[in-house]
């Protein structure tokens, strides 16, 4: 309090705590039966088939053995637990609900027994490889709970790729006594904490890996519906071209081009449909299925647009998922060529020669002279817009893969739309007047307030890891079945991580790593897209959702795939 603010009036209205964040903090996730007592016991889960490709055999040796468990209630009375030391990691892009693992993981193993510590590693595996780190206290994990972010210990995406991080990985296990660690990350940490829980077993830290990332590519068939994180940035997303779609219906002059962020698959612009009806809905997965090539994409667009032209609507949204590139054919064999010839020039390359210190003129030269690239690759990549041109050189991330996000997809394709409809009005057949306005959601809806459902499933996921570590599981990943029912119906398991795995080509080599799902183009929601989008193009069949609420009648919402999934 100041002398200019004798009542701290100034400091109330400006301070960092914002009335939502204390409701927030203020409310209690719910557990499931299974998990809201004494620690569970696991036991092994018979009716799925997991198989493990011989490499993973041969690369795990150990944790490709793991059995499928399930965690139920502990009867009678349990043995005295000893108090653990356990350390945790967030890892890979943020997703709304980390802090609640951590709030479990910690509850867990304070109720097990009142002295179990758990150590927070920062910024990601790059704090397990230099030994970075905080205690996680009582007083941090009241602060945070229900809290978006990542940014109690922050994170990263480094990847445990050398004997000598592993080595380093090891050492810092080693000093700090962790007799248990959880990852918390998508299919690249997730292959981290495979590999970890290998290295790791001689040294008696078990590793539990934790399925978060927004972009929904987490899952497993039967075992895991969807990963932490995804439908509260749905919601966040839906939120924004429900006011879109109002906007658009109000003023009736612009086309909305919005690209959703999600990586490669598109299980973020179906759900964000779902919840909003956009007029136009690209998914990659049938774009792949279909061999569309991009003129055919751009075609696909602007006869939606033409048609509502026709009826005297100039307005519209089109959701475009980041990753939609991937799955045009031609263009995803020409990012897979020039991934591989950066790679292999950067492996020979000082850190001040990488490609990407090269002019753009030196860099298509360094491409045209490699023996994978063909007259036919020039011939396609020349074609381009020059924008898509520049996206298909951007910087590959630390695992090898493509940075979608950080190509402009949206734009190319209103551009390549409006000179399409030029050509169609010089022919007559388009009247209509196309004004746009460009999109990207991204960063903001992962950085959202998780929603209820992430809330809660959060904290389960928690004490999950810690069952499983209390019962001497390593090589796991944490999960929870039955999503779409209420938390008393949820079964938390423990989920092996070496039948996930396939192999991939990452920075030009095949790579042990865990595979990410594709939008199942059989499954029942896409089915239920494929009858109603046509609908959503020509009638203004918008919904508005509103913002992520957390009491109310819409506090309780759940991602739709999951529950039209459910629907059989
Ligand atoms: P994770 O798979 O690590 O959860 O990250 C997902 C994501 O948000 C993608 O949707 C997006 O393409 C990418 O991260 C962006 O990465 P960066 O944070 O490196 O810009």
């Amino acid at each position: 309090m100041t002398g200019d603010d004798p009542h701290g009036k100034i400091e109330e209205l400006l301070g960092t705590e914002t009335p939502f964040r204390t409701e927030r903090r203020a409310y209690r996730p719910q557990l499931c039966p299974a998990l809201d007592g004494k620690t569970g016991v696991t036991r092994p889960l018979s009716g799925f088939d997991l198989e493990v490709l011989k490499v993973a055999t041969e690369q795990l040796p150990h944790v490709s053995q793991n059995k499928l468990l399930e965690i139920v209630p502990a009867e009678g009375q349990s043995r005295k637990a000893a108090p653990r030391r356990l350390g945790i990691v967030l890892s890979g892009g943020p997703a709304p609900g980390g802090h609640n693992v951590i709030a479990g993981v910690f509850e867990a193993a304070r109720r097990a027994h009142p002295d179990s510590r758990l150590i927070g590693f920062l910024s990601g595996p790059k704090g397990i490889i230099t030994n970075q780190h905080q205690e996680i206290t009582e007083e941090m994990v009241g602060r945070y709970l229900n809290s978006s972010g990542f940014n109690m210990l922050g994170t990263g995406r480094d990847k445990i790729d050398s004997p000598e991080k592993m080595d380093k990985c090891r050492q810092t296990c080693k000093d700090l006594g962790l007799s248990g660690l959880v990852v918390v990350g998508g299919d690249d940490s997730n292959t981290n904490a495979a590999f970890l829980a290998e290295n790791l077993r001689d040294i008696g830290t078990q590793v539990i890996g934790i399925p978060k990332t927004i972009d929904g590519d987490l899952q497993v068939p039967g075992l895991l519906q969807i990963p932490f994180g995804y439908h509260s940035a749905c919601t966040a997303f839906a939120t924004q071209i429900g006011n879109l779609n109002s906007d658009c219906k109000s003023d009736l002059k612009y086309w909305h081009f919005t690209r959703l962020m999600g990586r490669s698959a598109s299980h973020i612009a179906l759900e964000v449909a779902f919840q909003t009806h956009p007029n136009v809905i690209l998914i990659g997965e049938e774009i792949e299925e279909k061999e569309l090539t991009i003129h055919n994409v751009v075609r696909l667009i602007a006869d939606v647009i033409v048609e509502r032209a026709g009826q005297g609507k100039n307005y519209g949204t089109i959701l475009i998922p980041e990753g939609i590139l991937e799955f045009i054919h031609e263009i995803n064999i020409l990012i897979i060529k020039i991934s591989y010839i950066i790679a292999a020039y950067n492996r020979e390359a000082s850190e001040e020669e990488s490609f990407y210190k090269l002019s753009y003129e030196e860099q298509v030269q360094l491409i045209d002279n490699n023996d994978i690239w063909r007259d036919y690759d020039s011939r396609v990549f020349l074609g381009f817009p020059s924008l898509l041109q520049k996206g298909l050189l951007i910087p590959r991330d630390s695992h090898g893969n493509f940075q979608y996000a950080q190509v402009n997809t949206e734009l190319i394709l209103l551009e390549m739309v409006s000179t399409y409809l030029r050509k169609q009005r010089a022919k007559g057949i388009y009247k209509g007047s196309f004004r746009t306005q460009n999109h990207y959601y991204g960063y903001d809806g992962r950085g959202t307030f998780p929603t209820k459902f992430d809330c809660d499933y959060t904290y389960n996921l928690g004490f999950a890891a810690f069952s499983l570590l209390a019962n001497g599981a390593t090589g796991y990943m944490a999960a929870i079945r039955d999503l779409h029912k209420p938390v008393e119906a949820w079964q938390p398991i423990g989920i092996p991580l070496a039948p996930l795995m396939h192999l991939e080509e990452r920075k030009g080599r095949l790579e042990l790593v865990i595979q990410k799902q594709r939008v199942d183009l059989a499954s029942r929601s896409f089915k239920i897209l494929e009858q109603e989008r046509s609908r959503w193009a020509r009638e203004d069949l918008y919904r508005f959702p509103g913002p992520i609420q957390f009491c109310g009648p819409s506090a309780d919402a759940k991602p739709m795939t999951l529950q039209l999934n459910s629907l059989g």
